[in-house]
């Protein structure tokens, strides 16, 4: 099974982006060249998702390496120096970014590289690289999923937050990947999107994404989430990460939390989908996770207009972290984890 389309592609020196802020009613491709322009992108959601903001951070840096006209090898490692942190700078929670930037780091600090041109081509060569196995390992994930977790029967009614599909990931999603797959299966699925406030990932992204791949769905405000699983048979909620620390708490989109504290409640299976990239063994618990703040214009303005009174105060967390005991499963590209969750220590 592979995506049915792509929201990055990358040419050397371009890369062609689909602008998510204007989905579901305008499917435009931006190209972009200069590397500011991407991490414009990514800061303004345009390209977003853990495992695609770092796909675009490692092509932004590739297409940047590949067009700036430097005169030595040394002046070029320079301006990787700049680029790092310019793409460093842009969103701090989705671990995906750290981990391409460390891969494009060995790149950079391999001694056999003396020449610009290996440079470049190494580097291009690692950009690639990191969007393909992206794709192998949402693959493997809904395989190990489809495999272990949904084989007892043929129709499977889940909860999802926010998007999780092809247009977060390389392939074919994390979340939104298991279910698609187990639909591209013959499975009778039905999902329940959860809209996503304050940017609406779920009803503009996820809803689009299962709209064009004809998968029943049905779309509910964040609030109602409690009322839909009190009254509808829910197999499980399946959401995706941006960072999973060492004993298993994962950071995912705001709002998801409080659903595993309701799916918790009705003794619904909370699943977390996401690949390894996502992993952050540095760190002993969410608690350690640095949670993004956007601006407040997000919360007090709906679709560009006003809906709170002028000079309101408001709160405006893009993450939110899942404590790994309401965490029935992680479901990775290698296998899936059960509690009590021990990463890397064996
Ligand atoms: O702010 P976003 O839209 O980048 O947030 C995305 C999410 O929270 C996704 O659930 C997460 O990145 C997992 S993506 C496969």
């Amino acid at each position: 099974m592979q995506s049915t389309f792509s929201p990055i592609t990358f040419n050397k020196t371009e890369i062609k982006v689909l602008n998510q802020t204007l989905l579901p009613r305008i499917e435009e491709y931006e190209v972009y060249s200069d590397y500011l322009d991407m991490t414009d992108a990514i800061k303004k959601l345009k390209v977003r998702g853990a495992p695609l903001i770092g796909i675009a951070a490692a092509y932004g840096i590739s297409a940047a390496i590949n067009t700036h006209t430097a005169s030595s090898l040394a002046e070029l490692l320079e301006f990787y120096k700049k680029l790092r942190y310019a793409f460093y700078q842009t969103r701090p929670t989705a671990k995906n970014l750290f981990y391409a930037l460390e891969r494009l780091d060995r790149v950079v600090e391999n001694p056999n590289i003396i020449t610009i041109n290996q440079l470049r081509d190494a580097l291009e060569n690692e950009a690639i690289l990191i969007h393909k196995e992206d794709e192998q390992s949402c693959l493997k994930m809904a395989k190990n999923a489809a495999e272990i977790l949904f084989n007892k029967k043929d129709n499977y009614t889940f909860l999802t937050h926010c998007n999780t599909g092809s247009l977060a990931t390389g392939g074919i999603g994390t979340a939104l990947g298991v279910i698609k797959y187990l639909h591209s299966q013959g499975k009778n699925i039905h999902v329940f999107v959860d809209e996503t406030r304050p940017l609406l990932q779920g009803s503009r992204l996820t809803a689009w994404e299962l709209h064009k791949e004809r998968i029943p769905y049905t779309l509910i405000t964040d609030n109602m989430a409690a009322q839909i699983m009190k009254n509808h048979q829910i197999d499980a909620v399946i959401v995706g990460a941006d960072r999973v620390t060492k004993n298993g708490d994962s950071a995912n989109k705001i709002g998801t939390f409080q659903l595993a504290i309701v799916a918790s409640y009705f003794n619904i299976p909370f699943y977390v989908a996401a690949p390894k990239t996502t992993f952050d063994t540095s760190l002993i618990t969410g608690d350690e996770i640095e949670i993004e703040i956007r601006d407040d214009s997000e919360v007090t303005r709906f679709n560009g207009v006003e809906s709170a009174p002028i000079r309101s105060k408001s709160e405006n967390y893009a993450f939110d972290v899942t404590p790994n005991a309401l965490i029935s499963g992680i479901i990775t590209e290698d296998e899936i984890y059960f509690p009590q969750y021990k990463f890397f220590d064996k």
